[in-house]
């Protein structure tokens, strides 16, 4: 089993996109991101690499792009989702960032899940690859901002929990 995770948030509708950026801002949902990314590499689709802007401090940006003439200073860049885990082989826990297109070439190659599930239906324009859940198990479910196990937070009115997955041998 490798080590390389996924992490993504995702509303209950698995939208986890509009117009080319996050449907919610939750500060709770990016302190986790930054804790747990730390150090590691960031694997992004070149459309979730402009919605961000910038190469994330302390971290290792590795951005997959069809533009063979694609730079950006201080990033990696890799024409295709297994030249970017190549890029990444050093790093005990790489992480799939997204986006939907990204998500789905990296499905076959990860083995852990760090979902952050946001309790709202809502109307978006990218969408979580469909996952067979069966073949994954939870390993933690967790309340976002205090101790507790499988307990649902909230930010500002808008409900979610984080939820740990690996896939099942
Ligand atoms: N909720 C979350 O956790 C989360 C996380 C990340 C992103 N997002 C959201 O997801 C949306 C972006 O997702 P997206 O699916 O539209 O785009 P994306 O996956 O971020 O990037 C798509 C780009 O990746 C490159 N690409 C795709 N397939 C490739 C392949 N086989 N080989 C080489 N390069 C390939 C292409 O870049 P080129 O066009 O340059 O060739 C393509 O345009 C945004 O709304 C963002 O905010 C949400």
């Amino acid at each position: 089993m490798s080590n390389r995770a996924m992490i993504v948030a995702a509303s209950t509708n698995d939208v986890i996109g509009v117009d080319g950026d996050l449907p919610w801002h939750l500060s709770s949902d990016l302190k986790r991101f930054k804790k747990l990314t730390m150090g590691h590499h960031l694997i992004m689709g070149r459309k979730t690499f402009d919605s961000i802007g910038r190469c994330l401090p302390g971290r290792t940006t590795v951005i997959v792009t069809r533009q063979p003439d694609f730079v950006f200073p201080g990033a990696k860049v890799a024409g295709s989702i297994e030249a970017a885990i190549e890029l990444a082989a050093d790093d005990p826990m790489p992480f799939i960032v997204g986006g939907a297109q990204i998500y789905a070439l990296a499905m076959p190659y990860v083995d852990h899940i760090y979902l952050t599930r946001v309790y709202q239906t809502i109307q978006g324009d990218t969408y979580l690859p469909a996952i067979d859940w069966e073949q994954w198990e939870i390993t933690e479910a967790h309340k976002a901002t205090a101790s507790g196990t499988g307990a649902v937070d909230v930010e500002g009115g808008v409900e979610f929990s984080f939820q740990d997955y690996r896939r099942r041998n």
